[in-house]
């Protein structure tokens, strides 16, 4: 593993800084978000406390509600708009709902899924939509591990290292900078996830194409999503129009059936919490490792 890891800020401003129109694009997250969900269906769980981590603008928190009535949210993001957009997204949602004393209000916390902003042990049930691949795998991996309950649930979708492959190529016909974010493989996600001691993960991929009438409203609408290029070695300064339109005659070659494609290599990923020793005189397995339960 050796991407070099996103600006922090530049991430959380970046997607602070969307939070107000990422909804009218998000149409490769919607997907995603869907699908997670299939999976999750076909889980037998009933969490108390699940974190929806990288909320966004909380689309999920309301279905993830819908789904567990019972469970306590937290929404958890790096950015602070992202959060604010998220509570008016699910107050709406509610409707008059959102007047009864019982209803389930989420909690909203900013903070790092590399340093998650909750206790040991407290969590069991983790939804992380597209959000993992702004992390250094290892890192969130120990951090989620820390935080799931024995018998708890990580599900997530993140991006591959084949995603925007035609943006990536048309880029590269022009300058040696890197200008589309890097993304870790399903291997080192794999790895990570077995050295951060969870239990059974299952990973595989899809493959998502959206379809573009021109290169330059995919290069806005990843702006309005805050997709922003983050990559350290990334070109400073703003960029020449020359350039630009270089990249759009590279992407042109790409064109088929009238359209130009952008694809995204989307992992889908599961485990469970490993053994955990809560206090010196406990080991907790979980069901899963017990049962052998296979979902
Ligand atoms: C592509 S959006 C996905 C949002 C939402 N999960 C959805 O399905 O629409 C990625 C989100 O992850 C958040 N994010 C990025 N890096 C993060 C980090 N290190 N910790 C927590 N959230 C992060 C961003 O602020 C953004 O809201």
């Amino acid at each position: 593993m050796n991407n070099e890891l996103p600006n922090k800020q530049l991430v959380a401003d970046s997607f602070s800084h969307a939070a107000a129109h990422y909804d009218d694009v998000a149409v490769l997250q919607r997907q995603t978000a869907d699908e997670l969900l299939e999976r999750l269906s076909l889980v037998s769980i009933q969490p108390n406390r699940i974190v929806d981590l990288g909320a966004g603008t909380g689309r999920n928190l309301s279905l993830l509600a819908k789904r567990y009535p019972k469970a306590q949210l937290v929404a958890v993001d790096i950015a602070p708009a992202m959060l604010q957009q998220a509570r008016q997204v699910y107050q709406q949602n509610l409707g008059l709902k959102r007047w009864f004393p019982n209803s389930n209000k989420p909690i909203y916390l900013a903070g790092d899924a590399e340093a998650l902003p909750l206790a040991d042990n407290s969590v069991d049930l983790i939804f992380a939509n597209l959000s993992l691949q702004w992390c250094d795998p290892r890192t969130s991996f120990a951090e989620i591990s820390r935080v799931l309950r024995p018998d708890g649930l990580i599900m997530f979708t993140s991006l591959g290292p084949d995603t925007l492959t035609e943006l990536r190529q048309a880029w590269a016909s022009v300058d040696d900078y890197p200008h589309v974010n890097m993304f870790y493989d399903m291997h080192d996600i794999g790895t990570a996830m077995m050295d951060a001691g969870l239990a059974n993960p299952v990973l595989d991929t899809d493959r998502y194409t959206l379809t573009y009438d021109s290169s330059m409203v995919l290069m806005k609408d990843l702006k309005i999503l805050g997709a922003r290029n983050v990559n350290t070695a990334r070109r400073r300064g703003l960029t020449g129009k020359k350039s630009i339109q270089a990249v759009a005659n590279k992407y042109e070659t790409f064109r088929r059936d009238g359209v130009l494609p952008a694809t995204y290599e989307v992992i889908f990923g599961h485990a469970w919490a490993g053994q955990k020793i809560m206090n010196s005189n406990e080991i907790h397995i979980s069901v899963d490792q017990i049962q052998g339960r296979k979902s």
